[in-house]
């Protein structure tokens, strides 16, 4: 067995470095309290997620920017653009922020000031009493400064001063760097590697667009699409918890099909058929390939003739399968990843892409629009880690794919036996949709054999079960996937506490655990592993039960 795990709650999983992006929640009554109550669990973490909470580099620049202003009883989000700061704005102030907890905040008290240690950020202030209804800005666009941003300022600190809010035209040398372009040129190779089809043209590095998290590399182009045309935007399929709200929160209209099942094609095609006999245009059809969290995949061939018969934008995210396995860009009109995740590997910087496909039909039409508002946002220093840390991709998610394949396999065997209580395992190799997916899988080199990905899904009989698996897996409790380290996080039990029967009709269960696989030794993972479904059958069998 792997040496037991001690980190705290709240605390970052070791080697926890300053700019980590995990939290440890250990346990099933982690998982009670944040389903009951996220915010106020968040807000004892001293590690978050980044877009959970600012990071405390980013809270000390903000607390300068504040006692510079000499304001107190005032909180304050930085951003790395105008743009940025202006949506911010925008987001707070719309009545569609009225609920039964919050109201938007009144225009005359939010307020975007410009300010300079070498180069510039844009503090959006308000008062505190607005914080919550601010945070939900930070938390899903993902579009604040990084948490690297501000630990550079922060030594420059004695320069801090006030500028123009008009300061934006001049060049950002920290936000283009020859490192950007070196990420974007390897991002090109990963894709243009063991292709399925050699003769299409590939992207060059001039249709990568960089975003400082993989959630700005949905949201930034979303908005970019308002620009086009104003209609409902549709997911198809289930997708990360905060690309389900970004749509439901910005934009102007969103329909989800979220099995993303062959039945939900047909309830696709219904509905594109009577928007256009309304005469209504529909904005972008999105999907993951494959979903998170039960790892269904979408039958792209027909999502590709839908959007080609209806003349709708395709945009897919291919995070879960990653650039290594999977092939797809040439089945888009725009390919996004958060690179946060096995890309980066090592659970330290946010980032995302997004890739227009140069033989789409909509390919000039988009870069004409992505030129025109796309403002880079990628800091340098986020960019410098990214490029050391993806030099080893390809060996990394040779063995991500593997551990989850061999914990896959293990955990199918289990759920064949009646007297165990795993119930099922949600993986494209063990499930229909999976064909989707092999379909699009790359060739096999001698270098690299594409697989299923880093992540799935375990399903227990019942809660009881469920949680004496979770309290004896010797892994650690978080959300992040594709780091060094395998997490076992409760999905659906915490961010859909509040809505069971809603996740429940799309599949999603408390009973099911998400795994993501690390690059453990495979033979102390499975004997982790085994202990703990051990734990689970222990609690199935006795007596009562
Ligand atoms: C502050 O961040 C900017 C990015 O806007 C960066 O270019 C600059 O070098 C940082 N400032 C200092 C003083 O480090
Ligand atoms: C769509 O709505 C946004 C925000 O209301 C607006 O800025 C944009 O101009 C609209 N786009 C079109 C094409 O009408
Ligand atoms: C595939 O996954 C979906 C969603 O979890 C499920 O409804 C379906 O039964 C699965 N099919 C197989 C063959 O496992």
């Amino acid at each position: 067995m792997a040496n037991r795990i001690t980190t705290p709650f709240g605390q970052a999983v070791p080697p926890a470095p300053r700019h980590a992006v995990t939290v440890h929640m250990p346990g099933w009554q982690s998982v009670q309290k944040y389903g009951a109550d996220p915010r106020s669990v968040i807000a004892t973490f001293s590690n978050a997620y980044p877009r959970a909470k600012p990071h405390r580099d980013i809270a000390s620049l903000a607390n300068m920017v504040l006692s510079h202003l000499g304001l107190t009883g005032h909180g304050c989000f930085l951003f790395s653009s105008l743009a940025s700061a202006e949506e911010c704005v925008g987001y707070c102030t719309s009545p569609r922020r009225a609920d039964s907890e919050r109201s938007p905040i009144p225009p005359d008290v939010i307020q975007i000031r410009a300010f300079k240690a070498k180069d510039p950020f844009w503090p959006v202030v308000f008062p505190s009493e607005y914080e919550s209804v601010a945070a939900g800005f930070w938390s899903k666009p993902g579009v604040g400064v990084s948490s690297r941003f501000a630990e550079a300022n922060l030594s420059f600190i004695n320069q801090l001063a006030e500028a123009s809010i008009s300061y934006q035209v001049e060049s950002r040398p920290s936000f283009e760097t020859a490192k950007h372009e070196t990420i974007r040129e390897r991002i090109i190779s990963y894709l243009e590697r063991a292709t399925l089809q050699p003769t299409v043209p590939k992207p060059s590095s001039n249709d990568v667009f960089l975003f400082p998290t993989g959630m700005a590399s949905i949201y930034k182009p979303h908005t970019y699409l308002s620009h086009l045309h104003n209609g409902t935007t549709i997911l198809f399929g289930m997708a990360f918890m905060d690309t389900v709200t970004a749509f439901q929160e910005f934009g102007s209209g969103f329909k989800f099909f979220g099995l993303g099942s062959d039945e939900d094609l047909l309830a696709l095609e219904v509905f594109l058929r009577e928007e256009r006999s309304q005469g209504r245009k529909v904005q972008a059809i999105w999907a993951e390939f494959p979903a998170n969290p039960i790892l269904v995949t979408p039958d792209l061939v027909r999502l590709r003739a839908l959007a080609d018969d209806y003349d709708v934008i395709l945009a897919v995210d291919d995070t879960i399968g990653s650039y290594a396995n999977v092939d797809i860009t040439h089945m888009t009109d725009i390919l996004v990843t958060s690179l946060t995740k096995s890309f980066n590997g090592y659970a330290d910087v946010i980032a995302g892409c997004a890739i227009l496909n140069p033989t789409s039909r909509h390919y000039n039409t988009l870069k004409t629009l992505f030129n025109a508002r796309y403002v880079p946002e990628l800091y340098v220093d986020d960019v410098e880690a990214l490029e050391r840390n993806s030099r080893d991709y390809l060996t990394r998610t040779r063995k991500l794919n593997h551990n989850a394949k061999s914990l896959v396999d293990y955990l199918r065997t289990c759920s064949e036996d009646r007297n165990s209580a795993v119930h099922r395992v949600h993986y494209p190799s063990v499930n229909s949709s999976g064909k989707h997916y092999r379909q699009f899988m790359r060739r096999e080199t001698p270098e690299f054999t594409p697989g299923y990905g880093c992540l799935f899904s375990v399903e227990f009989d019942d809660i009881q079960t469920t949680e004496a698996f979770y309290n004896n897996l010797n892994v650690h409790n978080s959300v992040h996937l594709g780091a060094p380290f395998t997490l076992a996080f409760a999905y659906t039990a915490c961010t859909y506490a509040k809505k069971l029967d809603w996740a429940a009709s799309y599949g999603l269960k408390p009973t099911q655990i998400r795994v993501t696989a690390g690059l453990e030794d495979t033979n102390l993972l499975l004997e982790d592993f085994r202990i703990a479904v051990e734990a689970a059958n222990q609690v199935r069998s006795q007596p009562g039960h």
